[in-house]
């Protein structure tokens, strides 16, 4: 049972105020907004045919390391073809040109996630249709980032309390965004959103629940590679695939995400692209991390917004 008390404002791209601050965020409460929208409904749109969503996602599999993974052109075929069946309503796909326009960092990475994770799908999920029911959460995971201020989103020093907390509550934002859209607080998607920072140690957030949906694990473990492997404001440069890929071992060693999902990552950035089950994972370390790197560490300076709450 969900109940999450907000601590920051949840609103949509046209401004309408769906939760205020200090509300407490539940199912009842989300399915009472939802029905007072009741009358709302969004046009569609094919996912890959919305603005420039299409030549963008090939412009960036085409740069390292997805140049790797996605050097069979046939597996490019295969992606574009399953997506095609990926429609999105335009209040959902307006987020991706607010990301374009304000945040690449955010844009490059949901339709990287989005990528990577309906690959991943191919070898982990059996059924098709749940391939592309899961494709369908990629590009939307992030999607309460709308709610988190961009000096927040792409600060270069380390993030206050104050500020780090903002930051996590996009999960909160983006199931509570995405029920109102898809009046459906259990589509998928919603589940995606609050769940894909969650971990198999409980270690995560927002709720520090133990991470066990096969699906929003395949998008976890995208999430966190492709977090690594492209440039980001708070460190000096990118991970190298080599180390990405290390750090990744090290948290299934530790329990935080599913062993056989990094399996398939890690086949797939092989020359022999071997089925994952008959893979080896080294122990050795030999990767570099970038020089530095201010992820996961707050600062101690006091933050005027700490004091207003
Ligand atoms: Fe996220
Ligand atoms: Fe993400």
């Amino acid at each position: 049972m969900l109940s999450l008390r907000l601590r920051y404002p949840i609103q949509t791209l046209d401004n309408q105020l769906l939760f205020p601050p200090e509300t407490l965020l539940t199912e009842e409460a989300l399915d009472a907004v939802t029905d007072s929208h009741g009358a709302n409904s969004y046009q569609t749109c094919p996912f890959l045919s919305y603005g420039s969503v299409r030549e963008d996602c090939l412009g960036f599999l085409s740069l390292r390391p997805y140049a790797t993974v996605f050097r069979d052109k046939k597996r490019i075929g295969d992606l574009l073809s399953l997506s095609e069946t990926v429609h999105l309503s335009i209040p959902i796909l307006q987020s991706l040109d607010y990301f374009k326009q304000h945040d690449s960092y955010t844009y490059s990475h949901v339709l990287m996630v989005f990528a990577l994770s309906t690959l991943l799908a191919k070898d982990l999920v059996p059924d098709y249709e749940e391939c592309i029911r899961l494709a369908a959460t990629g590009p939307t995971h992030d999607i309460g980032k709308i709610c988190v201020p961009l000096d927040i989103l792409k600060k270069r020093t380390p993030l206050t309390k104050t500020e780090r907390g903002f930051l996590e509550h996009h999960a909160a934002a983006g199931y509570a965004l995405l029920g109102y859209y898809y009046k459906n607080r259990r589509h998928l998607a919603c589940t995606v959103a609050l769940d894909h920072h969650e971990r198999r140690d409980r270690s995560g957030y927002p709720r520090g629940n133990l991470l066990e949906d096969p699906l929003v694990e395949i998008i976890a473990v995208s999430d966190i590679y492709d977090a690594l492997v492209m440039p980001r404001p708070y460190r000096s440069g990118a991970y190298d695939n080599r180390t990405a890929l290390e750090e990744i071992t090290e948290m299934a060693k530790q329990n935080k995400i599913r062993w056989d999902v990094v399996k398939a990552l890690i086949a797939h950035n092989r020359k022999s692209d071997p089925p994952y089950k008959e893979i080896t994972v080294s122990a050795e370390k030999r990767g570099v991390p970038p020089s530095y790197n201010f992820h996961g560490i707050t600062a101690e300076a006091e933050d005027p917004r700490d004091r207003t709450g």
